[in-house]
């Protein structure tokens, strides 16, 4: 057999599939043609074994704590460049030279206002309504403003769409705020950076003007930079088989954003600091939520530990963790949350139950206490995700539809009844 196959032996029948490798020596088999040569399927339920795609945009390596965008080391984006510089480099393929990105700057500057009319949909949402449905609801209303942004009409047009979504979304996410709390909105300003924008927009009012503190800026630029795109997670594959059918590509992006609010996924974030202060309230009882973590009965979980992908540690934890250390220290903040996480990712990180299951602190374990740091409300901080993860999600769909778009639409194996007449039933 050549080295490039893989042999499988199915109803008598010797089949030949090949073996496909990217460019980092990950294999699959291809069986794109199973069915049609053996009327077999395979099955994975959630998608434990499966890849749904080839793709360039970002490669991680869940057994070496890898993660590289376009092929650059996070943590070197992390350290050296801005978020708007990664959002490029996700959407192009490259890292933006000083004219490539006063361009896109401008256009997200130019994309930044949210349209008139769109500003009274806000007053429609019941008092205490989720941040989240509340931003995947305005997304999705862009798709009336803007009703021919799908993948057949869209090329020419990509550019200005991406920005207007980068850019909106953090206008839309600041007035939300604003209106939960009372508080006329505030208009993105065209001179400030992305990062100080938001922050201007979210926390400035007539009575009490903000003054941007740069360290702040700094650790949410990071923060984004560590968000935006982390290959086929959930949010992700939401966009790409949405996308597939040749959704507009606003009513996709308010899928994704649906998606990650679930707590398994980017709403974890919310649901860690809810679980630190339960603790706290409780009077710092480590240990008695490690046991309910370890109970197969218990449906508690350790929130902000574990992932799908990562068995060894996750990148970006390590450094948001240390991010968290610098920015308490310079605002000369104490949270007792801080030593509670400490303590309990110290606890766990040396306990069977955990080490067996190489479960390690994930992107959102500490990152609410950066968000809670910065004056950002709880139910924000998975709207903060979302701000990070559009460039991935935009990259994801845009990749999907220059290869030619195939709607994706998985088999199942049923396991219902046979055939059963209705008149068997009904006498
Ligand atoms: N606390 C306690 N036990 C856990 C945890 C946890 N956080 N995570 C996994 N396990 C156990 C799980 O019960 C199972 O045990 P057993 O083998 O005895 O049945 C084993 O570890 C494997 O877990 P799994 O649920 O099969 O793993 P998964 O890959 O399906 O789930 C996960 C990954 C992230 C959903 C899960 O680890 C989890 O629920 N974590 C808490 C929620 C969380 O922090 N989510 C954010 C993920 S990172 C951000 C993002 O990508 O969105």
């Amino acid at each position: 057999m050549s080295e490039n196959f893989a042999e499988l032996i199915i109803g008598g029948k010797k089949l030949e599939l090949p073996i496909v490798e990217g460019t980092e020596g990950e294999k699959a088999i291809d069986i794109s043609s199973l069915r049609r040569e053996s009327g077999f399927i395979t099955i994975d339920p959630s998608f434990l074994n499966t890849g749904a795609c080839f793709s360039k945009i970002t490669f991680i390596d869940g057994e070496k704590g890898i993660l590289r965008y376009r092929g650059i080391p996070v943590q070197e984006l992390a350290e050296d460049a801005s978020f708007i510089e990664t959002a490029y480099l996700l959407l192009h393929n490259e890292f933006p030279n000083s004219d490539q990105l006063e361009c896109f700057s401008k256009l997200l500057t130019e994309h930044s206002m949210l349209h008139e009319d769109m500003r009274h949909f806000f007053d429609g949402f019941p008092r205490g309504a989720h941040p989240m449905h509340i931003l995947s609801t305005m997304i999705n209303a862009l798709s009336t403003f803007y009703p021919n942004v799908d993948a057949l009409s869209l090329i020419d047009d990509i550019n200005v769409t991406a920005a207007r979504l980068i850019s909106v979304v953090r206008t839309m996410a600041a007035f939300a705020y604003k209106k939960s709390i009372g508080e006329p909105v505030v208009y993105p300003s065209a001179d400030d950076s992305y990062c100080a924008n938001f922050l201007h927009m979210m926390f400035d009012s007539p009575v009490k003007k903000y003054k941007v503190d740069k360290d702040i800026v700094k650790a949410l630029n990071q923060l984004l930079i560590l968000h935006a795109d982390h290959e086929q997670n959930c949010s992700t594959t939401t966009v790409r088989t949405i996308g597939s059918a040749q959704v507009n590509l606003y009513a996709t992006i308010s899928a994704g954003i649906s998606a990650l609010s679930g707590p398994l996924h980017g709403g974890a974030n919310q649901a860690v600091m809810s679980m630190l202060e339960s603790i706290r309230q409780d009077g710092g009882d480590i240990e008695k939520y490690i046991t309910m973590a370890k109970d197969a009965e218990d449906p508690f979980r350790l929130m902000g530990f574990g992932h799908r992908v990562y068995k060894n540690f996750d990148p970006r934890a390590t450094i948001i963790k240390e991010t968290c250390h610098t920015l308490l220290n310079k605002l000369e903040i104490e949270d007792e949350l801080l030593g509670i996480a400490m303590q309990l990712e110290e606890v766990a990180l040396e306990d069977p139950y955990f080490v067996k299951r190489k479960l390690y602190p994930n992107v959102d374990f500490y990152s609410g206490i950066i968000y809670k740091a910065m004056g950002i409300p709880e139910n924000m901080f998975t709207v903060m995700f979302v701000l990070g993860r559009l460039p991935g999600w935009i990259a994801h769909w845009k990749e999907m539809i220059s290869k030619g778009i195939k709607i994706a639409r998985p088999r199942q194996i049923y396991t219902g009844k046979t055939l059963t007449h209705l008149s068997d039933i009904v006498k």
